[in-house]
């Protein structure tokens, strides 16, 4: 029998590490299955089909850090992290839609924060005010609206206009209190 004190495997979450360049196929994968999703809530015009494709993973690649999350099934969720100054930027959080609601992208939400440099301040979300999904996820992991939500949206994503207008940004502060 197992001792009521250790976690059952349910309780472990997902195993998260950083994405290498061989990885983008799967990475690029779990993105445009996940951003079907999209289809639910955004007008045809502005879909982006696919959502990110290989080199568009590459370039990212090269500005911020993709973490995986990986169950027995393999990769089933990822995100990327990029420092910029005193702020982390939270980007393209993504969990494949059969292991949603089970912790995936929670767990990649503390691992961004547990990996910022010491020195940041605030970590930044951008997502569709529309995407009820990720704003409820962000609010369950302790992030709020902005207060000047264009402002940081303009100051830290280089986004399409469109896109730019239907987004939120949200916040959480990070690191010693006080600061
Ligand atoms: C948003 C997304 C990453 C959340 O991933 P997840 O692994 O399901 O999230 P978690 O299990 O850690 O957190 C679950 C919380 O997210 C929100 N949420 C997730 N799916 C939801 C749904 N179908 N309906 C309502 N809220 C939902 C809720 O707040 C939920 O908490 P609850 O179960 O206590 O109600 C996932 O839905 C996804 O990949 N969506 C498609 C891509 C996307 O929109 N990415 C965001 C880009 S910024």
């Amino acid at each position: 029998m197992i001792p009521p004190e250790l976690p059952s495997p349910a309780d472990t979450g997902p195993a998260i590490r950083e994405l290498g360049a061989e990885e983008r196929k799967a990475a690029v994968g779990v993105i445009n299955t996940a951003a079907g999703w999209y289809r639910e809530f955004l007008p045809p015009e502005e879909l982006h089909s696919p959502e990110m494709d290989e080199s568009g993973w590459d370039a990212e690649a090269e500005r911020m850090t993709w973490w995986g999350a990986f169950s027995d099934h393999g990769l089933v969720g990822l995100t990327g992290s990029e420092p910029i100054g005193d702020v982390v930027l939270l980007r393209h959080l993504y969990v494949l839609p059969e292991h949603q609601r089970s912790g995936v992208a929670g767990a990649l939400i503390r691992h961004v924060e547990e990996t910022a440099p010491g020195s940041t301040g605030m970590i930044v979300a951008g997502t569709y005010r529309a995407n009820y999904k990720a704003r409820g996820v962000l609010e369950k992991n302790g992030y709020r609206p902005a207060a000047r939500s264009e402002s940081v949206l303009r100051a830290y994503y280089d986004i399409p206009e469109d896109r730019l207008l239907g987004s939120i940004a949200y916040v959480k502060r990070v690191g010693p209190p006080g600061r």
